[in-house]
């Protein structure tokens, strides 16, 4: 198992340039098989969980050509198998996207009930309303989800609850259905956008999308096109708040800033200074005292809950006393017994956090429960004084790509250990 050991207090500073998101390209990669043309997506990241998705792929029949580390080019003709192996499934929940894209182009998929971090209970119940609205039989045996259809047919959906995923996957189904599909209360993230127009360049008629009404009218078939990902808006926003936490002044580079509306205007409000450029977002945060503020979690464009624990890192940095309060997932605030290792004064009462803020954190060996939470124990290390070690950093890895090479040029103490030896080789170096 490797971990990371980081010896905090040094301010982060320099420039950063943020990857392709990672959320976005999961969905785009499993709708790049609806078409038999070859794909090529460009911008993906280089990260855990799509290497997993590209397996799952090729082990239907897609034909996948990593062209180098950022682009692949996808042929999905000779898909002969629409069952995706448990293997796969159980490693990612984003694997659920290709029961949209099979269902759309074969009629027919059977996926694996999904795994994913545990964040709660992450039920698929609109999804599958999604699909039997479109006509679809749907029934879940042996922790398997079974969708078929002899005929998709547009309708009228309304999703009881904003769903990122239920969103895409109708999307998906419906984009070759016949007829006509409006999605009501739908998700406006900026991956569902992507979604949409990557579909539209491969020749979809998907409109809407970015507002809660989407309309879709079938196509009898997608072609093949050349696709670039949009940046990583939850990697852009950890290296702001790494920023903010460490008392740094870093460029957070390749970014859209509209996507980071909801970070920035909490940023501000803990005091932080903030530029914006066109495709960059710098965040100086030297020499102020923090202030505490009060935050929660919807979907976009109100503030992210991927961004919550890392925010809450923060918030532990700030004088007052701030709340945070998740409204999206019920079991999003595990970290905080390992934040509390750390120094943290943090009580949890439901869903809200209530956070005592102190002047620093003190380095402790804790363990990352969840990719998010994960990075924010590792942003909670770097603002440490002392060495921390932050364990099970595999979560870490499912969606940050090069993170600590990242961090370390932005002047970070921290490296990729795997043995008790290379622990205790950088403790010695380091003190
Ligand atoms: C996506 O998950 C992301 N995952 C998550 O990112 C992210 O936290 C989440 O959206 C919210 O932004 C991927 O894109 C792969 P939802 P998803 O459906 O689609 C409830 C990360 O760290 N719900 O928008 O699974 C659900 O329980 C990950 O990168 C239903 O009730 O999230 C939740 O309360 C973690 N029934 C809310 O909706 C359903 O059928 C939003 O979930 C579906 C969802």
């Amino acid at each position: 198992m490797e971990q990371y050991v980081i010896k905090g207090g040094t301010p982060l500073s320099g420039n950063v340039d943020i990857s392709g998101a990672k959320n976005a390209a999961l969905a785009i990669l499993a709708a790049s098989i609806m078409t038999d043309e070859t794909v090529t997506i460009e911008n993906l990241p280089d990260v855990r969980d799509i290497n997993v998705m590209l397996g799952a792929m090729q082990d239907i029949g897609a034909i996948v050509d990593r062209v180098d580390k950022h682009t692949v080019r996808i042929n999905g003709a000779h898909i002969e198998d629409v069952a995706v192996d448990y293997e796969y499934i159980k490693k990612i929940r984003a694997s659920y996207y290709l029961l949209g894209s099979l269902l759309g182009k074969y009629r027919s998929a059977e996926v694996a009930l999904p795994g994913g971090c545990d964040i709660g209970s992450r039920p698929i119940d609109l999804h599958i309303k999604g699909f039997k609205a479109l006509g679809a039989q749907v029934d879940i045996s042996y922790g398997l989800i079974s969708a078929k259809a002899q005929r998709l047919v547009g309708n009228h959906i309304y999703l009881d609850k904003v769903s990122v995923g239920a969103t895409i996957n109708i999307i998906m189904a419906a984009a070759l259905a016949e007829g006509r599909t409006v999605i009501e209360n739908a998700a406006k993230e900026p991956h569902v956008v992507d979604v949409a127009n990557f579909l539209n360049s491969m020749g979809a008629n998907i409109r809407g999308a970015g507002t809660d009404v989407i309309r879709i009218v079938g196509v009898q078939m997608l072609h093949g096109t050349e696709y670039s990902v949009i940046p990583d808006q939850i990697e852009a926003g950890t290296f702001m708040f790494a920023a903010a936490a460490t008392h740094g002044d870093v460029m957070v580079r390749n970014v859209i800033p509209k996507h980071l509306e909801a970070t920035t205007a909490k940023l501000l409000e803990t005091g932080c200074e903030i530029i914006e450029y066109d495709d960059a977002i710098r965040v100086i945060s030297r020499n102020i005292q923090l202030r505490h503020t009060q935050v929660t979690t919807l979907p976009y464009p109100g503030f992210p809950t991927d961004m919550q624990p890392q925010m809450t890192v923060v918030l532990g940095l700030a004088a007052g006393t701030s709340t945070v309060t998740e409204s999206i997932f019920e079991n999003r605030f595990k970290y905080v017994d390992e934040l509390r290792r750390m120094g943290a004064n943090i009580q949890v009462e439901s869903n809200i956090a209530i956070i005592s803020g102190g002047d620093r954190y003190t380095g402790a060996r804790v363990s990352a429960p969840d990719l998010r939470a994960g990075a924010a124990l590792v942003i909670a290390g770097l603002a440490a004084d002392g060495i921390s070690i932050i364990e099970d950093i595999q979560y870490i890895q499912r969606g940050y790509e090069d993170f600590e090479e990242k961090l370390a040029g932005l002047g970070a103490i921290i490296e990729k250990t795997s043995t008790e030896r290379e622990i205790q080789k950088f403790v010695l170096k380091a003190s």
